[in-house]
């Protein structure tokens, strides 16, 4: 069982064939979360760090459909890392991490998958302020 309140490398259904691979999201599969918004990352240079930021309530659903990048998290007490470099798996990022991505290969591409809609009040931007959020 997958515990939706801690990141999580997770299976993306993949059907793959003579023909190529192709993998699926939909509603509640393999993400169980209304899926709002769906943007993607690309042309990342690779010595460009993403994110550097939190989110209050935001659920997402990161999986890099080419290449590779690494995802660093950190909910204010401990830290973990994960490399993604598959579409067949995406990471689930629950609201309450502080997460950086870098080390985007050539062209690479991070496919995200949002529990809502853009809101910049749902950012938290700076990391004292998260942390002292996390605290609290
Ligand atoms: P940001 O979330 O800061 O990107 P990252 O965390 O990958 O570095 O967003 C970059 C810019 O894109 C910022 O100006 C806000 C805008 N943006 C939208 O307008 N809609 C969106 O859904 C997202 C994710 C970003």
């Amino acid at each position: 069982m997958t515990d939706w309140d801690v990141p999580t490398l997770i299976n993306v259904p993949e059907f793959r064939d003579g023909l190529g691979a192709l993998g699926v999201v939909e509603k509640d599969a393999p993400f169980p979360f209304p899926i709002k918004r769906v943007y993607f990352l690309y042309d990342v240079p690779s010595n460009a760090v993403r994110g550097s930021h939190a989110h209050k309530d935001l659920h997402q659903l990161i999986v890099a459909v080419s290449g590779s990048f690494q995802v660093d998290l950190d909910d204010g007490k401990t830290n973990s890392r994960f490399i993604l470099n598959s579409p067949n798996k995406g990471l689930t990022v629950p609201p309450g991490y502080w997460r950086t991505l870098r080390n985007f290969s050539a062209g690479s591409a991070a496919l995200v998958f949002a529990s809502s809609e853009y809101n910049p009040d749902d950012y938290i931007r700076d990391y004292d302020e998260f942390a002292e959020w996390a605290r609290a």
